[in-house]
């Protein structure tokens, strides 16, 4: 394979490692963990796995010696920038408790559990990984494993290959099954152990004691980037309105990291909508509004953030959207023998009468999504949803409307953009490689202690990596009980964007400013070798968070 240069500059860059991690190393265990609510239901849940404490590691200067390991690893869901660097640390790891210790890789997700296809790792394959993005050492797939069926087929091969521990590198969902596979290799005594990493550039695993899933930074600083790219165009040019969707699935903490990074005009924030209960009209009118004052003052440009995940945050819409998959569910038969032409008006007659007002006010493109693409559970497709379009279509023609009105004089071109995939495998930044593999040689150290039913964490990120904590936290600790497909189960808790903490109050002091004035910033690319404060700086979420605390 032919490398680019900076593949080849970034392959020797040795990931800085917290100080506790560098030597030999001593554990600290804190006192028994409650889950963070229902304790009663998730401790019946968990009898092998509630309530362990929370593990530091500190330097020590006695020599242990351990036996070796034989581990396997398993990369789960979206791609995330670093998971190369997890494994590499986790085989560095490994290494350095025992060097007859050994790593498989599962291929494709938990699939290749299941399905037993593997390969070893061995330090020729490792080495070819260090410090790239991407997850093709292994791939990684979204088959949940959550059957005891699917639990017992990979008994089988772990016991084949005489596996002792396995890594699983996932976001909430992910880590929710590592623990419940934990508990249940534990009650069978599988001999197995079971440690989770907390991945995912949506940023939404994250609690007390995991400052911030991996990835995060890295895509946030490759969107912020080019959504700089496209202020420093649009401020040139100075003729369009730029609507840009950020991904993050359902929690808006891409897109405020990146209003936080580049302050465009508006950012609109999921979480925010749904407190305000906000219909679609209101953020329409809102952007709207804005747009109309920053052409009074001869400014026919500017941006708007978007969070993917929005049009589920609006409560109407959230109410249409549930009452589409049911009407759609029943008379889906009905609905398919329909002209395509009169699809649209067959459905305004079905709806209730609010939901049939709304569903009339969508541009057609966008209510031909709700009710065509739907995923194979016949729910709509939230996802693919182009709310850039929507949006901007909804804000051209309320504008239209003030103009009759006399409200607004300006001209209003839009210009649409999806940023998602663009950031997911980018090479880490500083901060995730040193992060990744400082959460994957932790990892390691929970192995080689015997420990299950943990996640793998590293704290205090917002100081050198020197001074970063690196430790274990018991899953169960994140867990509480959530409504899932009709039926109650024990998950982590997903991490949505919090109006009262610091990241959030921040950027709505500022917005005002922002929305009227032009205050741009063009953070430019990652900068991988340089200065200090252009290449190890951490996300502003984590600094004014930690700030915050
Ligand atoms: P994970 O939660 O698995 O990390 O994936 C995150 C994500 O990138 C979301 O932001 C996005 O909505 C989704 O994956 C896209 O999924 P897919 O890769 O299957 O298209």
């Amino acid at each position: 394979m032919k490398k680019s240069a900076l593949q080849i500059a970034r392959a020797s860059y040795q990931p800085k490692l917290p100080k506790a991690l560098k030597g030999q190393v001593s554990i600290k265990e804190g006192t028994p963990t409650e889950s963070v609510a229902d304790q009663a239901e998730i401790k019946k849940l968990f009898p092998n796995t509630y309530g362990m404490p929370v593990i530091s590691f500190e330097p020590s200067n006695e020599s242990k010696n351990y036996p070796a390991v034989t581990a396997g690893v398993i990369l789960s869901g979206g791609q995330a920038p670093g998971g190369h660097n997890v494994i590499a640390g986790l085989f560095d790891g490994l290494k350095a408790i025992n060097k007859n210790s050994k790593l498989y890789g599962f291929l494709l997700g938990p699939a290749g559990l299941i399905e037993h296809n593997y390969i070893e790792l061995t330090s020729d394959i490792i080495d070819e990984y260090r410090n790239t993005g991407g997850f093709d050492i292994i791939g990684s797939g979204r088959t949940k494993l959550e059957t005891v069926e699917q639990f017992d087929k990979g008994l089988e091969i772990i016991k084949q290959l005489g596996i002792q521990a396995l890594v699983i590198i996932g976001g909430d969902d992910s880590n929710t099954n590592a623990c419940v596979l934990a508990e249940y290799y534990k009650k069978i005594n599988a001999g197995v152990q079971v440690i989770g990493c907390p991945k995912t550039i949506d940023g939404d695993l994250k609690n007390e004691m995991i400052e911030t899933s991996f990835g995060f930074d890295t895509a946030c600083k490759v969107y912020s980037e080019v959504i700089g790219n496209i202020q420093r165009d649009c401020n040139s040019a100075k003729k369009y309105w730029h609507f840009i969707k950020l991904m993050g699935r359902s929690a808006s903490h891409i897109a405020l990291e990146c209003a936080l990074q580049t302050q465009p005009n508006i950012c609109i924030i999921s979480e925010e909508v749904e407190e305000k209960n906000m219909s679609l009209d209101n953020v329409v009118t809102y952007i709207a509004d804005i747009v109309a004052a920053r052409a009074a003052e001869g400014n026919n440009f500017g941006t708007v953030l978007i969070p993917e995940g929005l049009i589920e945050f609006i409560p109407a819409m959230k109410k249409l959207i549930a009452e589409l998959n049911d009407f759609l569910a029943k008379n889906g038969n009905e609905f398919a023998m329909i002209k395509k032409s009169e699809q649209r008006n067959y459905i305004i007659n079905h709806l209730s009468p609010e939901n049939s007002a709304i569903y009339a006010s969508l541009p057609e493109g966008v209510a031909r999504q709700l009710s065509l693409d739907r995923d194979p559970h016949g729910n709509v497709q939230v996802s693919l949803i182009e709310t850039e379009k929507l949006l901007s279509e909804m804000v051209g023609k309320k504008l239209a409307e003030m103009k009759n009105e006399g409200k607004y004089t300006g001209k209003f071109a839009a210009q649409h953009h999806f940023f998602g995939y663009e950031g997911r495998c980018a090479a880490p930044s500083n901060f995730d490689a040193d992060y990744c593999y400082s959460l994957g040689y932790t990892a390691s150290a929970l192995i080689a202690e015997g420990k299950t039913g943990y996640m793998s964490s590293v704290r205090n990120t917002t100081k050198p990596a020197e001074e970063w904590i690196a430790g274990g936290v018991p899953v169960t600790m994140m867990m509480n009980m959530e409504r899932r497909h009709g039926e109650m189960k024990p998950v982590i808790q997903k991490a949505l964007v919090k109006l009262d903490d610091a990241p959030f109050k921040y950027f709505a002091s500022q917005r005002e400013t922002w929305a009227k004035d032009t205050c741009y910033v063009y953070p430019g690319p990652i900068q991988y070798f340089g200065p200090t404060e252009v290449c190890d700086q951490p996300t502003i979420t984590l600094v004014l968070e930690a700030q915050g605390k």
